[in-house]
């Protein structure tokens, strides 16, 4: 034996050494990208508040509290937010705008679109970088001057205005709220389509819409898509997650 291989294992030894580190680098490279992924993947059961808790609000607060989220309820009136929770079991609650703003990892704001900029005034401290789901629709009829000057300027824009610095997901736009609360029951096909600008923030509200039966599609940003996210546009109603991919395709 050399002084040379008297040091160091014989060629087999290291060539077996070496497939397996090799083995062992390629399950590590493989197992990276799934570890990213699993942290970034929202957790099945999230704390939500909710602004406004009439049809919209109360359908979707039910259907969460069924997926196993835990919500705050809350509106101008707390007593009838305390009867629906009473009505929902112990992760149902109530409380204020500015107590569900701090309760929820993610909030649902839907209110009559008048009422959006004092809510985003009442709450604003407390929504700098908050998913927000935003249902609001400005609907002249219902909230006159204010929703025309939404519908021009584009109602994604406009909301974002009124609640600046949160991570807005325009979603629940033009699906009538009583279906809302039956989806997940009804093993429907409906597709959801979304817009924001935030791709975790479109993560999150991805999950809660999935939770409730739907199919989440993102249409795009809330300039460029979030304008026909509103009753009255092709994407408005019950569409296939297809159907509303080649709607949106077709839009401007
Ligand atoms: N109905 C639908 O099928 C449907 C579908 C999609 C989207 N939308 C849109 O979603 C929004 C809500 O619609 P909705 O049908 O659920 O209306 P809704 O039944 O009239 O409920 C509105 C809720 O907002 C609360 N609210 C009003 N002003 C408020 C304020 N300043 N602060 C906190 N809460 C306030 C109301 O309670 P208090 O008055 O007691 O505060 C009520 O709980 C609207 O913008 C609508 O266009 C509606």
């Amino acid at each position: 034996m050399t002084a040379f291989s008297s040091h160091f294992p014989d060629t087999d030894f290291r060539l077996n050494l070496q497939k397996a580190l090799l083995v062992l680098i390629t399950i590590l490279t493989g197992l990276i990208p799934l570890m990213v992924r699993a942290q970034n993947a929202p957790p099945a059961k999230m704390k939500i508040g909710i602004i406004g808790s009439g049809r919209v609000g109360s359908a979707l607060g039910g259907a969460w509290i069924k997926a196993g989220n835990e919500v705050m309820f809350s509106s101008q009136h707390l007593d009838t937010d305390k009867a629906l929770a009473a009505k929902l079991g112990p992760n149902a609650h109530a409380g204020t705008p500015r107590e569900a703003a701090a309760f929820g990892t993610v909030l649902l704001i839907a209110v009559p679109y008048t009422a959006l900029p004092g809510v985003g005034k009442e709450v604003g401290d407390l929504i700098k970088g908050k998913v927000i789901i935003d249902a609001c629709n400005p609907i002249v009829a219902r909230d006159g001057d204010m929703a025309v000057a939404a519908r021009e300027k584009g109602v994604g824009l406009m909301s974002l205005e009124f609640l600046p610095g949160a991570r807005i997901v325009r979603a629940f736009n033009a699906i009538q709220a009583a279906k809302m609360g039956e989806a997940a029951s009804n093993n429907a096909t409906v597709g959801m389509p979304l817009a924001g600008d935030d791709s975790n923030a479109i993560n999150i509200a991805s999950t809660l819409i999935r939770q409730v039966g739907y199919e989440p599609v993102l249409v795009g940003t809330l300039a460029t898509k979030g304008k026909y996210l509103m009753p009255g546009t092709p994407l408005a109603g019950e569409h296939s997650a297809d159907e509303i991919r080649k709607i949106a395709s077709e839009l401007k």
